[in-house]
């Protein structure tokens, strides 16, 4: 059986870092207020020439130098964003070209903050139905340029980012002892849409809008859906919560994390936590916490690896991979 398998990682950082205290001076807000509902204490914001697809690039490059591996060796690049250099052509086919890969195929995948392991799902489909035998699954968002800088409730949250894998197709045994991964689950509920989403677009206003959210009523589905997903990610492969060596949830919300930890019964020591760095990075924010954990040796090859997400939409999903 066909596993696809972590081979390389990487990530990138737009330069300039922005503090909480930084915000205090622009909206009425405060460190406390931010730190106490969120755990986040600085993102990082892109500045001029510093794109989506420069960002994931950078991480692409990271990611392939650590699998040891020349760009042209990569068949399929999906980029996970919601925030595209342009509308089109796809911000996948620009880093393609940007690496000088010019066989294969390259697209982009939109679900938001899920967006990561959306497209690390799919990569996973084609790696194990042979349509591709090395894939760079990237997630990039350049969010600061869809806020409106004026809103408390939603500016103070996010932050721009980039994060990579390079997943190879190797032969497992088909147990849960296989490197790579062993399942993705993966839900969507279009109902949910007006809870958070982008008030322009092509076919609307014609504009880039700005993002705008009930962060309320998201983060009163949030614990719910993703325990819901992680679920059947044990049920899907025979394990359980004491299996899971490290949990790597999307970044939203300190406070969306443990408790979604708790829930589940895992010890907030297994749980990688990026957000107070990073705010939230939507689809980059689960790479550069894989990035995080793994440069620094927490994650060691062998561990039991559970990533979750849950953003607009309402999308959500798991992935369970054994690192
Ligand atoms: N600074 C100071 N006060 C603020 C700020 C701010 N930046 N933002 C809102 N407030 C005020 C509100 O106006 C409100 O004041 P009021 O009581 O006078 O009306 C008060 O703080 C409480 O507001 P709530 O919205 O009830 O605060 P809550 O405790 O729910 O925290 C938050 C808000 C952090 C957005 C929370 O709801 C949340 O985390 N939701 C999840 C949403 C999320 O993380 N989304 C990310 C995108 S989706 C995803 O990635 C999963």
């Amino acid at each position: 059986m066909i596993r696809a398998v972590v081979r390389g990682f990487g990530a990138a950082l737009p330069k300039r870092v922005v503090p909480n205290a930084e915000l205090e001076k622009t909206v009425d807000t405060t460190d406390e207020w931010i730190v106490q509902r969120t755990g986040i204490r600085q993102r990082y914001i892109a500045g001029e020439g510093e794109t989506t697809a420069s960002l994931g690039e950078a991480a692409a490059r990271e990611a392939l130098e650590r699998a040891g591996l020349e760009p042209q060796a990569i068949d399929l690049i999906i980029v996970a964003t919601a925030s595209p250099d342009n509308t089109f052509p796809a911000t996948a086919v620009d880093i393609q070209a940007r690496l000088g890969i010019t066989g294969g195929a390259a697209f982009d995948m939109q679900a938001v903050c899920s967006g990561f392991v959306f497209a690390m799902a799919t990569a996973d489909a084609y790696l194990r139905t042979g349509l591709a035998r090395r894939a760079l699954v990237i997630g990039a968002e350049t969010f600061s340029r869809l806020l409106d800088w004026n809103d408390r409730t939603t500016c103070v949250l996010f932050g721009d980012g980039a994060g990579a894998v390079v997943l190879e197709a190797v032969e497992g045994e088909g147990t849960v002892a296989d490197r790579g991964i062993l399942t993705a689950q993966l839900r969507s509920d279009g109902s949910h849409k007006a809870k958070l989403y982008v008030d322009g677009g092509v076919s609307t206003t014609g504009t880039i809008g700005h993002l705008r959210m009930e962060g309320r009523e998201v983060f009163k589905h949030a614990v719910g859906m993703i325990t819901d997903v992680i679920e059947a990610a044990f049920a899907a492969t025979g394990t359980t919560v004491e299996d899971v060596d490290w949990l790597v949830p999307h970044q939203a919300n300190r406070r969306i994390i443990d408790g979604s930890a708790k829930k589940l019964g895992i010890p907030l020591e297994k749980v990688v936590v990026t957000v107070d760095r990073h705010g939230n990075t939507s689809a980059a924010s689960i790479p550069l916490a894989l990035h995080a954990a793994a440069s620094d040796g927490r994650i060691k090859q062998g561990d039991l690896v559970l990533l979750e997400a849950m953003g607009g939409g309402f999308t959500w999903g798991s992935v369970l991979l054994r690192w």
